[in-house]
């Protein structure tokens, strides 16, 4: 049996927890991968809005299980968070919801590293949501980090120490003015280890194996977004880990071959929180508009969101890196009432213009040529057929389409689960 995947197609916040909520009724497994609580996913049903972090978007459906690969980071401070904020839904978590033993450990000191390495680079800063990412990626990689796996081992807490040891060493090194009580953030810490063991912690790659030998359908849940991929997002304005398509195959243990669908997800227009360049970001009344009635506001960190046109040569890339057999476009229903759209279809490269997306998209370097749709006026949010669609935005789906050469399959024109069109 096969893994389709989900997974952003911009710079992050598509609407992702969405969509995969929406989705869930067809899967028996949601599978986080990658990144940790830098994501924001929200989900809207019934009246009530839910923003998870860590835990995957599948947790309101009684039927599937939703699992925490080992590919993904843990705070367990935000985690035991995420739970309290859940204890009124009476989820059963202990069935539901299942921690790989091989994802690692955030740990308070990876949360101050974070934070002097952003104030040391000043102007440069990469605008990190101060999770603690990087630098818990990077204790990943150079062979130092603590995994869920070792919660079970007793000298995990000396393990602890003399990484916490060599963490407020580098902290100093930085020599940045940054207060701090690790007494208490480790008093935290440490309650919150204690929730977080209530849970089951699995061998998640064999668990993946066995549910697929049974026949069980799986989505994996990507966080971020591919323009943040540590290898193909805008270096070094990323975040620490692979976003796009292969990192399901890291972040789970599921094998190239056994993907199927690739769901590639993208808002209607461009936004983007934190640093970095963003070649059709918009400074004027329509960027402002569609920050607004967008509400584009981080969902993790409340920092507004920068907007802009749709950039049809970076989503070209992304669909490309991803291999996307569908694609869902969300928030169309923010752009009605624009007399004209326009649409990024290539970039003037100092002085050349190219359609593929370079090394180096900096301002100076980057101007977008656009295309230009005539707006649609309706009012999309009621609207739950296709057939209902304006004929504005058909042809800019048409146009989408046919440029990228995959099926749109999903538009979403709301928040809410129901406002969803199935084309
Ligand atoms: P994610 O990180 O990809 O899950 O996306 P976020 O939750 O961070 O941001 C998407 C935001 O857009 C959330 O506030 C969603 O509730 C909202 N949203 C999702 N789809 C739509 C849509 O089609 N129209 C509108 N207006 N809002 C949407
Ligand atoms: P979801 O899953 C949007 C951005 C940060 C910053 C950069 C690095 O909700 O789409 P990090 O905390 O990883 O060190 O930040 O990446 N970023 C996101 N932007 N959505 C996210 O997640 C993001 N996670 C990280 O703003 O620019
Ligand atoms: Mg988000």
């Amino acid at each position: 049996m096969a893994v389709d995947l989900l997974l952003g197609l911009q710079w992050g916040d598509e609407g992702k927890g969405k969509i995969v909520d929406v989705l869930t009724k067809n899967y028996d497994i949601i599978a986080r991968f990658q990144g940790g609580p830098n994501a924001g996913h929200t989900l809207e049903f019934d009246g009530i809005k839910h923003v998870l972090h860590t835990i995957p978007s599948g947790i309101f459906h009684d039927k599937a299980v939703n699992l925490v690969g080992n590919g993904v980071v843990i705070d367990p401070v935000i985690f035991k968070k995420e739970l309290d904020n859940l204890a009124k839904f009476n989820i059963d978590f202990k069935n539901k919801l299942l921690i790989s033993r091989k994802a690692h450990l955030i740990l308070p000191t990876h949360r101050l590293l974070d934070a002097a390495s952003e104030a040391s680079k000043g102007k440069a800063k990469i605008g990190s949501t101060l999770k603690g990412i990087g630098p818990t990626y990077m204790d990943k990689t150079g062979r130092n980090g603590i995994r869920v796996g070792d919660l079970e081992l007793k000298n995990w807490e000396e393990k602890y120490r003399a990484l916490a040891n060599k963490h407020e060493a580098m902290i100093d090194f930085y020599n940045v003015d940054l207060q701090y009580n690790l007494a208490e953030l480790e008093a935290d810490f440490f309650a919150a280890v204690e929730v977080l063991k209530t849970l089951q912690f699995i061998d998640s790659e064999e668990y993946l194996h066995q549910a697929q030998k049974a026949e069980k359908t799986i989505l994996a849940e990507g966080a971020q977004g591919s323009l943040l991929d540590i290898d193909f997002g805008t270096y070094p304005f990323v975040t620490s880990s692979n976003t796009t398509a292969a990192g399901a195959c890291t972040g789970l243990g599921v094998a190239p071959g056994k993907i199927n669908e690739v769901f590639g997800i993208f808002k209607a227009y461009t936004t983007r929180v934190g640093s970095g360049p963003f070649p059709t970001e918009l400074f004027d009344q329509y960027g402002e508009t569609m920050g607004r009635v967008g509400n584009e506001f981080g969902a993790t960190t409340g920092r507004p969101r920068r907007c802009g046109w749709l950039d049809l040569v970076a989503l070209k890339y992304a669909v490309q890196v991803n291999g996307v057999t569908q694609l869902i476009m969300m928030k169309g229903d923010v752009l009605s009432g624009f007399d004209t759209l326009k649409i990024c279809t290539a970039y003037n490269y100092k002085g050349e213009k190219i359609t593929h997306f370079p090394f180096n998209i900096e301002a100076e370097n980057v101007t977008p040529i656009y295309t230009e749709m005539k707006g649609w006026k309706e009012d999309l949010t009621k609207m739950t057929e296709a057939s209902q669609m304006p004929k504005a935005l058909n042809d800019y789906i048409d146009y989408l389409e046919k440029e990228l050469e995959i099926p749109i399959k999903i538009v979403s024109v709301g928040p809410d689960r129901t406002q969803t069109i199935h084309r």
